[in-house]
């Protein structure tokens, strides 16, 4: 499935002029830093368009990483980046609302994607990815703008949350570990107030208590 909204994006403009741009992902480093994840670990980055993450943990050493975008031209942006290094890491174009993925990953990291779910039957979607791509004990690291956050970005309308409204929308399967904020400087000077939400997903013994239903 492709978007046209988000392909016109990166097809049109600069990929250091968009308001979620980074010069470095430094929050998404520090996030990993915090919770000692080795570079043996897996990873996706959903939604993770043209971002230089991947670059980075390169970089670092992982070699287990995978990046999944609706936009294919946001992937071959970061291809591009990357030049032959593209090769060290697994490009996905699709739809996470609707992408079911064939492996599970240790981690799973979205900076500014879920907030534009703004529907039920998307979360839906997206979380029935996560049953399937987020490994049993596995980390999932989610940055959406927090509650005082932008009400629109790219155009679009965006769902805020703080941790329990995040917190909520995973569901019982996954613990929250961590939250904290971010305020991101856009290109242009602008603030934007972000919320960090880490959750750990609940071992698959514990899963099969999930959906029991209560006496
Ligand atoms: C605000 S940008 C953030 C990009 C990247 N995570 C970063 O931090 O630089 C949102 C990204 O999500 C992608 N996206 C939006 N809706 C999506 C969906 N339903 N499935 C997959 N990717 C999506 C867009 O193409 C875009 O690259």
């Amino acid at each position: 499935m492709t978007d046209q909204h988000w392909d016109e994006v990166y097809r049109t403009k600069a990929p250091d002029s968009v308001s979620w741009y980074q010069p470095s992902p430094e929050p998404s480093l520090q996030a990993l830093d915090r919770f000692h994840v080795p570079a043996t670990a897996s990873l996706i980055d959903i939604g993770g368009g043209a971002s230089s993450l991947v670059d980075h943990l390169l970089d670092r050493g992982w070699s287990d990483l995978s990046v999944l975008d609706i936009a294919a031209p946001a992937l071959d942006v970061a291809k591009a980046r990357l030049g032959p290094s593209a090769d060290r890491v697994r490009w996905e174009v699709a739809d996470i609302t609707g992408w079911i993925p064939d492996r599970s990953y240790d981690v799973w990291h979205d900076r500014a994607v879920f907030h534009f779910l703004t529907n039920t039957e998307q979360r839906e979607g997206y979380r029935r990815a996560m049953a399937a791509g987020v490994a049993p004990n596995g980390l999932v690291f989610v940055a959406t703008f927090a509650l005082d956050g932008p009400e629109r970005c790219s155009g679009l309308s965006v769902q805020r949350y703080d941790a329990p409204g995040l917190l909520a929308e995973m569901g019982s399967g996954y613990q929250l570990l961590e939250t904290w904020r971010e305020e991101h400087t856009t290109p242009g000077g602008g603030k934007q107030s972000f919320n960090w939400c880490v959750f750990r997903r609940a071992l698959a013994t514990d899963r099969s208590e999930e959906n029991t239903p209560t006496p």
